[in-house]
């Protein structure tokens, strides 16, 4: 039987958002946002590690009090240059068997919910690739020229937005991103193996935030019963 394993990229710098702390930080319902993930994460029963890799040169991370995580939560003080070498080194320093499976969470997803979590792990774990949480494009979608103006609209017919968790064998994703860094996901490089990740089907509610009025929509999303 393999493990469960969580990872969290956290040693960016958000720099989209306009702010000086990083967007990992900035105050969300009342706590900093990348609290938000980490409970959900270390509030599942299945993953029996969360960790969570920063910056060499974070200064935030033990300002907080995260003690109600207890050991299940590890900081790895790894982070790299872009996210893809930040989950890469993460792995290699954490003690995780190649045939356990990691769910990579961006820490800029606080809106993830358990039932997101169970729908992932139940559709994945008998897979022999793995795959991510991601919504079908519900938008029209606009080809643009240098300066805003339409060149053409495309196809949305079977384009889905990548989401996270993104969940494969520790010792696959160690392999495909060393072979294959220069990735904006972690499905992108198992892709690049030859392989095809199943999309597993979430909703709008696990966005990233990006963009300053982002911080609100997921203030009201986690203050809603769900
Ligand atoms: O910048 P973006 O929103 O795409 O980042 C996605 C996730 O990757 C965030 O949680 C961010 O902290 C993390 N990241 C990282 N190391 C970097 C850049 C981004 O861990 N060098």
């Amino acid at each position: 039987m393999s493990n469960f394993h969580a990872l969290v990229p956290a040693a960016g710098f958000g720099a989209r958002m306009g702010h000086e702390l990083p967007k990992q930080y900035l105050p969300l319902a009342g706590q900093p946002m990348i609290a938000h993930a980490l409970a959900t994460l270390c509030a599942c029963e299945q993953i029996s590690r969360v960790w969570v890799v920063l910056s060499p040169e974070d200064t935030q991370f033990r300002h907080y009090d995260f003690s109600r995580f207890g050991d299940k939560l590890q900081p790895l003080y790894c982070g790299g240059t872009s996210r893809a070498e930040s989950v890469l080194n993460g792995l290699l320093a954490a003690d995780i068997d190649a045939d356990d499976w990691l769910l990579v969470h961006d820490a800029a997803r606080p809106c993830l919910t358990q039932a997101h979590l169970h729908k992932l792990i139940s559709e994945l774990k008998n897979d022999a690739v793995g795959g991510l949480l991601a919504v079908p494009v519900a938008d029209t979608l606009k080809r643009a020229d240098g300066v805003a103006r339409v060149l053409r609209t495309e196809s949305r017919a079977q384009l889905w937005q990548a989401q996270t968790p993104q969940m494969f064998r520790a010792g696959v994703l160690a392999r495909a991103l060393q072979q294959c860094p220069d990735v904006t996901d972690d499905a992108s490089a198992i892709e690049a193996l030859g392989l095809q990740p199943k999309l597993v089907a979430c909703d709008a509610t696990n966005f990233k935030v990006t963009y300053p009025q982002d911080l609100l929509l997921a203030e009201l999303l986690i203050n809603q019963p769900r």
